[in-house]
């Protein structure tokens, strides 16, 4: 896998996958962390002369969905990188250097792994960059073929990521401990089995606790066993997962323990995050719901080190290959 600084740039056309999936709510981004991560890409570009075209993705749309919009993000992501954002509908020769392609997920083109959609976005640019880590476990078209008809690198970001969680997959202090919780429950459920492998215990919370098949789970895998309401861990589960957490020299966390966005049901996450926190382990947390729950809580500058990538976090660990970073050459 190539590193983009080592690319010639200046002058040329870049394709950047950018990581834009922010949590959104009412309209209002809450939590902009993946955008100040993605800008560091963007900015080097720029500096360097490079025109930049960015594409990525905002939640999971079912077609052109306005409540998914990259208009949604716009302002923040021109702060952000201190620039003015052109953003584009339609797959054309974008008129000036800083442009954002619409949602990729308004294609159907995308989910479908269409080659010859992939090969008119191609034509906008000399060089491919990924730099969405957070994605790069999903296959969608853009992500597997762009390198297939580009001279491709990895971002900033991406290489930050994998350097970072390969440092934790390759030789983690134990006891290893691994929290699986909140939302995207089909990516979710297979993660658990994969870190059941690598890691010494997993603690289940969240949705997941009542669609997880507790028959099928290997014995290191502790489900939270009490509620509140169905929408958060009860107390007893908040017990048993401190003392697992007081034990661990490593831990790795993905997915709210309950609806944080609820001050009635943020008990579980803010318990956990408060024992992590405690702890003498060293603390990786990922995911955008994740980030922005501790962001809430002021307790984000207590992890070691912080993942843009959910489910992409958690099937590196498990030690799946991701499709996007396959499509680098990483694991070659
Ligand atoms: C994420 O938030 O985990 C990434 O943006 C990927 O989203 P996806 O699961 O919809 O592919």
């Amino acid at each position: 896998m190539k590193s983009i600084l080592e690319a010639d740039v200046s002058g040329k056309k870049v394709i950047v996958w950018t990581d834009l999936d922010v949590p959104v709510e009412s309209g209002v981004v809450t939590d902009d962390t993946r955008l100040k991560a993605s800008a560091k890409t963007v900015n080097y570009l720029k500096d360097k002369k490079a025109s930049v075209l960015m594409i990525g993705h905002l939640g999971r749309p079912k077609g052109r969905d306005p409540l998914l919009s990259f208009q949604l993000i716009a302002n923040k992501l021109e702060t952000i990188l201190n620039s003015k954002v052109e953003i584009i509908d339609e797959i054309k020769t974008p008129q000036t250097s800083l442009v954002l392609l619409e949602n990729i997920r308004f294609w159907p083109e995308e989910e479908k792994k269409d080659q010859k959609f992939v090969k008119q976005i191609a034509k906008l640019g000399d060089i491919y960059v990924n730099d969405c880590f957070a994605t790069s476990h999903h296959a969608g078209a853009t992500m597997i073929y762009l390198p297939k008809l580009l001279p491709s690198f990895a971002g900033i970001n991406l290489l930050k990521e994998v350097q970072e969680l390969g440092k934790v997959f390759d030789q983690p202090a134990r006891p290893l401990v691994a929290i699986i919780a909140g939302a995207k429950l089909e990516t979710k459920l297979p993660a658990i089995y994969n870190l059941a492998k690598v890691a010494d215990t997993v603690l289940v919370g969240g949705k997941l606790m009542f669609e997880a098949d507790r028959a099928t789970l290997p014995e290191n895998v502790l489900i939270a066993h009490d509620d509140v309401d169905g929408k958060d861990i009860g107390p007893k589960s908040i017990g048993l997962f401190r003392g697992e957490i007081n034990k661990a020299k490593t831990i790795v966390w993905n997915g709210t323990l309950g609806v944080y966005e609820k001050s009635k049901y943020m008990s579980g996450t803010a318990a956990v995050a408060a024992a992590v926190v405690d702890s003498q382990a060293y603390r990786v947390v990922g995911g955008g719901d994740t980030i922005a729950a501790l962001n809430k809580l002021l307790l984000i500058d207590k992890i070691n080190f912080v993942s843009t990538g959910g489910g992409a976090m958690l099937e590196f660990l498990g030690g799946k290959k991701l499709p996007g970073l396959a499509a680098l050459g990483y694991y070659d």
